[in-house]
């Protein structure tokens, strides 16, 4: 069977992220940016590592200059994610590359960003709420402005605050005024940890961060005991086995921890986090973990069971999009 218009629901998507090469080749000659080395011969998009890959993304991101390209990226991931059954997405949105931090300039592209997603919900019937990350390796004191961001602009769209980019600089409580800051005007929180991090990344972003869900979370599986705690306290694991196994992260499919961590009781869900960069689509995540671990039709609903009650939505949200997930009659 095709997983292709199967309904899905993904909660972890980078929006800059799930631009397509060809998308961000057009901007770049528009403005005369010369990107030629960031992409291969055949037009998909050229790195060696995931610290290149960070650089190759943000030299990507210098062709998105103004709300009407964020308007236009917005529209050409969602029409992707669409043709793949997404019903329902969540993607995370970097005031750092979306006017600086400065919260005029952010709430100019929030707007554009906005009603991309009210034209894409029109078109292609998938409904998009947002995340405002901040980028960790650009440091605690450039995590506050995005906080105040998310902060100033939570509403029906804007649901959450989270944190992505090199997990290995600094630890987490070094961001704790940015995650505190959201965390009083009403946003939902989550973090990446656990990608290039051990267990002890995972249990600190936990505890100092006070995150309902954790980005990737996939090394947790190396201690236990922190499994059984992210099990009995409901924590919610963003997984993305394609990026992972993508950019070595973790074993190959057949050995991707998320069989495991599902198994311990863990609330696991699944998602491309960026998936030109990756070669991934929501269809092919599920076309892997079908071949990895003979999942189907019964796994799939639950994988988007748990999505739901864990996105950050409103409740009428909610009840519309898990009317899109019941089995036809
Ligand atoms: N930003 C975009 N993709 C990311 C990933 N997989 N990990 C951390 N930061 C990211
Ligand atoms: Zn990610």
């Amino acid at each position: 069977m095709s997983w292709q218009d199967f309904p899905k629901v993904e909660l972890h998507l980078h929006l800059e992220g799930g631009a397509p090469p060809a998308f961000i080749r057009g901007l770049a000659a528009e403005k005369g940016i010369d990107l030629s080395g960031i992409f291969t011969p055949d037009g998909g998009y050229r790195y060696r590592d995931f610290d290149h890959f960070l650089k190759v993304y943000e030299a990507a991101c210098t062709t998105l200059q103004g709300p009407q390209d964020f308007h236009r990226l917005t529209l050409a991931v969602l029409e992707q994610s669409a043709a793949n059954g997404v019903v329902y997405s969540e993607t995370f949105l970097s005031p750092d590359f979306c006017g600086g931090g400065d919260l005029a300039a952010w709430r100019d592209y929030l707007a554009a960003i906005e009603s991309a997603a009210d034209e894409a919900e029109a078109r292609f019937g998938i409904t998009l709420r947002g995340i405002v990350t901040c980028i960790r390796h650009f440091g605690p004191e450039q995590a506050r402005p995005a906080a105040i961001c998310a902060a100033e602009t939570r509403g029906r769209f804007l649901r959450g605050f989270g944190m992505a980019g090199a997990e290995l600089v600094g630890r987490p409580g070094d961001y704790r005024w940015a995650f505190d800051c959201a965390r009083e005007a009403g946003l939902h929180l989550t973090c990446h940890a656990g990608e290039w991090g051990g267990p002890d990344m995972v249990a600190d972003t936990i505890h100092d961060l006070g995150v309902e869900r954790i980005g990737h979370g996939v090394n947790a599986v190396k201690d236990p005991q922190l499994v059984a705690d992210i099990a009995e306290n409901g924590i919610v694991l963003e997984v993305c086995p394609g990026s992972n196994v993508f950019l070595g992260a973790t074993g190959d499919w057949a050995r991707h921890p998320i069989a495991r961590l599902r198994d311990a009781g863990v609330k696991v869900t699944v998602s491309t986090d960026d998936p030109p960069f990756f070669d991934t689509t929501m269809t092919a995540e599920f076309e892997g973990l079908e071949r990895a671990f003979g999942w189907g039709e019964e796994e799939f609903r639950a994988l988007n069971r748990t999505a739901l009650d864990a996105a950050f939505c409103d409740a009428d949200t909610r009840d519309r999009i898990a009317k899109k997930l019941e089995p036809a009659a």
